[in-house]
């Protein structure tokens, strides 16, 4: 099973990004695709679009264009499920000891990385940045 994961711009910015991924390594899952990439404001809004009306869609939209980022469709069993809990919660203050945010997050918007929140989701968010023929 796939999912989504982005190192967002305050991992790249901080070159905590190699650590970022040999964790995710580490907790088995395998790179099946990845782009470094710097987001237009188009793409940020199309990407994030469920959240538009939420007070922080503006300040989302701007830090995820801020500098590069690094979208990955991951690959394990039970992915979605699995980098949810390899990741922790939003705010790295509620995110569990030893998780990526725990560790490498700087706080709720600057949160280190992004991983789809389900099955549907995930779909819809490799779709978006991989074509089915760049998945190897
Ligand atoms: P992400 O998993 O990329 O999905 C939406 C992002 O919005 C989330 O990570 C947070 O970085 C960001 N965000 C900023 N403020 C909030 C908030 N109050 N609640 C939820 N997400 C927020």
């Amino acid at each position: 099973m796939l999912t989504l994961a982005i190192i967002k711009p305050d991992a790249i910015a901080a070159g905590t990004a190699g650590k970022v991924l040999a964790h995710l390594e580490q907790a088995g899952f395998t790179i099946r695709a990845a782009t470094f990439t710097h987001l237009t404001t188009t793409q940020a809004e199309a990407f994030y679009a469920v959240h538009r009306e939420r007070p922080f869609f503006r300040p989302l939209v701007a830090f995820m264009t801020s500098g590069p980022c690094l979208p990955m469709a991951l690959e394990r069993d039970d992915a979605v499920m699995k980098l949810r809990e390899v990741i922790g919660a939003t705010d790295p203050k509620d995110a569990a000891p030893g998780t990526v945010r725990a560790l490498y997050a700087e706080s709720k918007e600057r949160n280190a990385i992004h991983a789809s929140d389900s099955e549907e989701n995930a779909r819809r968010e490799v779709g978006f940045f991989f074509a089915e023929a760049e998945l190897v």
